[in-house]
């Protein structure tokens, strides 16, 4: 292949790549890279090559074939090799993947990351290092496995004003609601299952608890709106603590339960959020099953469009991960700069629109409580709502214990204040015939 010159420089026939990772996601690119030259040859007009993978360890056994002298435990050997153009990062974490990718920017190599926990933390510094250097930083993988949103609100969707962003965009509790909801299977079979599958996270914690929904829900916030948003923007609730009856009168209100990882602008202000929440079964979001996952979003000239697929597992990240490297070796030469930094952290894009808190947010609720079976216990927790200034839409009482002279009753309310809500919780709690407050899930229509 003949050598091109770009605008900022000579581009060489022959694109070395350094790869950080070789777990699941990391396996996969390898065997592309390796197993598909040919297409990647096709797709770039240059031959990329493999020339070296940092892992924790050389004498684990795996499930690839490398040629030998490809592994190293030293990431100087990525990092201090002018040979290497492109550094693909597929470790996950900030330590001590955050100062590797600075040190790669700062030598001008061009980076593709997966991560979407670096990104969320460091976006906006990233992306200037990289503006810097006349380097690349793509990083479509690090939200949605498979589905092209990064890149799709980078440029696809640029003329939009984006009014909402609603999405499914952690598989491992999506597999979990899914198992629990279909097949009645307890939280921690699920949960096993999903580690199992390679969905879950090292720390399954942040899976559960919404933080990896929280940093993924970060990046796309920042691109829709152009800013920078951090993580602890995001409020943000887990699902540990969901039971099997939730999903049963989930059902027979007619909704399905989903972690929803939501940003929208409302009166120039905008609202993140990931929690559990009740959706009507007939809304495509509720139809999203196992590790699938959706993003919806509403932009002012688009309407709403559905992104659909298979949100983590090696094959689908691979998909993203090597999309992003045919596109740095695409852009190679030229002085086209990620997008990233135009969107999320360019010049005079300062934080223009503030976060709403949780408290100022009106939804419905799903109120689910054990109480006294006593007369008039029923009319004492209208009397603390309608105080609260917070309408009910329906009421199920479906199991009593008539040996513990106790019952279940479920509530679902008009859209309330969540300031509101959660005064009434907390006098409802206090109320001698209320045994315990055991859910309250809001329903998002
Ligand atoms: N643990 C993540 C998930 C992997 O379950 O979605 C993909 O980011």
């Amino acid at each position: 292949m003949a050598s091109s010159s770009g605008m900022s420089g000579e581009v060489p026939d022959e694109i070395n790549v350094g790869l950080m990772g070789l777990g699941v996601v990391g396996t996969g690119v390898a065997a592309y890279i390796l197993g598909k030259a040919s297409s990647l040859a096709a797709a770039t007009g240059r031959n990329v090559n493999l020339k070296k993978v940092l892992v924790r360890d050389i004498t684990r056994a795996r499930d690839i074939d490398l040629p030998s002298g490809l592994l190293t435990t030293n990431a100087e050997d990525i990092l201090a090799d002018a040979e290497i153009h492109i550094v693909v990062e597929v470790i996950g974490g900030t330590d001590p993947v955050e100062n590797h990718l600075k040190q790669a920017l700062a030598a001008g190599k061009h980076i593709v990351t997966a991560n979407k926990e670096v990104m969320a933390k460091s976006g906006p510094e990233l992306l200037a290092l990289a503006r810097k250097n006349g380097a690349n930083i793509l990083f479509e993988a690090s939200v949605g496995g498979g589905i092209p949103i990064v890149g799709c609100l980078m440029n696809e969707l640029a003329a939009n004003d984006i009014r909402s962003i609603r999405s499914i965009i952690n598989g491992t509790t999506n597999y979990i609601l899914t198992r629990m909801a279909n097949e009645r299977t307890s939280f921690d079979q699920a949960l096993s299952e999903a580690q199992g599958l390679g969905y879950a996270e090292a720390d399954p914690i942040n899976d559960i608890e919404g933080i990896d929904a929280a940093y993924k829900l970060t990046i796309l916030a920042s691109l829709a709106y152009r800013q920078p948003f951090q993580s602890a923007d995001v409020y943000c609730e887990g699902i540990s603590r969901l039971e099997p009856q939730d999903f049963r009168y989930a059902q027979e209100l007619g909704y399905a339960i989903k972690s929803l990882a939501i940003a929208n602008l409302d009166d120039g202000a905008v609202q993140l959020r990931v929690y559990p929440a009740l959706v009507p079964s007939e809304h495509m979001l509720a139809k999203v099953d196992g590790v699938y996952n959706a993003v919806e979003v509403d932009g002012s000239l688009c309407g709403q469009v559905l992104f659909h697929g298979m949100g983590a597992g090696s094959e689908p990240t691979t998909s993203a991960v090597v999309g992003d490297l045919i596109e740095v070796v695409r852009k190679m030469g030229s002085q086209s700069r990620s997008s990233g930094s135009q969107e999320w952290a360019g010049p005079g894009n300062g934080a223009a629109l503030t976060v709403r808190p949780i408290g100022d947010l009106q939804a419905r609720y799903y109120i689910r409580l054990d109480v006294a079976d006593n007369p008039g216990v029923l009319a004492q927790i209208a009397q603390v709502l309608g105080d609260g200034e917070i309408s009910i839409a329906a009421v199920l009482q479906r199991d009593t214990d008539a040996e513990a002279g106790s019952a279940e009753i479920v509530i679902t309310t008009h859209p309330a204040k969540g300031a509101s809500m959660q005064d009434a919780l907390q006098i409802m709690a206090g109320l001698s015939q209320v045994r315990r407050v055991s859910n309250v899930i809001r329903i998002e229509e």
